[in-house]
């Protein structure tokens, strides 16, 4: 199920060539997303003009914002999401380590998360500028009030959501989130869960993540930029 709301902007402001480029023949979802977004690309600058065209060419220029719990697999779908659009991808938690120059354990250990959750808003605020692309994000991003005004006012925002039998699997494939070292990531998660769902559910785009491979939730995503208006 996708759930959408009538004022999330579809943004995906890309040449018509670049999105054309990566389409694979029989793919109708996709050829179905791109030909509404183009179309509605070329609206835009066939209807406006003077201040009120450059305000609509700003509208579509938005980067695709991927929030949600842990282990729910934003960055794989990022990639892949940001790959079927022709424009680039990029992991805040990954800029965040580059900018820090330690990893994000290191971060939270030596200095706390407040000091984290300060710098992953700098770093979201730096990627959001310049031209439009798919960010994944950490999971407690969109929690932070300041990263969530800045990411409504400047994004597409879209929630992957899953259960947490789900998010507990995948989490432990990798031992490198320190809100889970020591703890039972099941507590943990379902406990974040309960705080965090009410406000992912203030992003503008809703999917579902579940068994099916993350291919599902790119077509989900697709589908739901497509019927944005
Ligand atoms: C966090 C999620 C992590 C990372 C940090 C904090 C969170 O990112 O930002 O460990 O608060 O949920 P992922 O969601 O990519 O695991």
């Amino acid at each position: 199920m996708v759930k959408s709301s009538a004022s999330a902007i579809a943004t995906v402001a890309r040449p018509h060539r670049l999105l054309w480029r990566n389409l694979r023949p029989l793919d109708p979802i996709l050829a179905n997303a791109i030909a509404l977004l183009t179309s509605r690309y070329i609206g835009h600058f066939a209807m406006n003009s003077g201040s009120s065209q450059k305000r609509k060419i700003a509208d579509i220029r938005q980067s695709i914002i991927l929030i949600g719990m842990m282990g729910v697999g934003k960055s794989t779908v990022g990639r892949m999401l940001a790959q079927k659009l022709g424009i680039d991808f990029i992991d805040s938690d990954d800029a965040i380590v580059e900018a820090a120059g330690m990893p994000i354990t290191e971060i939270f250990d030596r200095f706390g998360e407040d000091y984290f959750r300060d710098g992953e808003r700098r770093v979201i605020a730096r990627l959001i500028e310049g031209p439009p692309k798919v960010i994944a994000t950490g999971g407690g991003a969109f929690i932070n009030s300041e990263t969530r005004a800045l990411i409504k006012q400047k994004c597409t925002s879209i929630w992957i959501d899953a259960e947490i039998d789900m998010l507990v699997s995948r989490v432990s494939r990798k031992n490198n989130r320190p809100l889970l070292i020591g703890k039972d990531p099941r507590q943990v998660l379902t406990d974040l869960a309960e705080k965090r769902n009410p406000i992912y559910a203030l992003a503008d785009i809703h999917v579902y993540s579940d068994t099916n491979p993350h291919t599902n939730t790119v077509d989900q995503i697709l589908e739901a930029l497509a019927k944005c208006t």
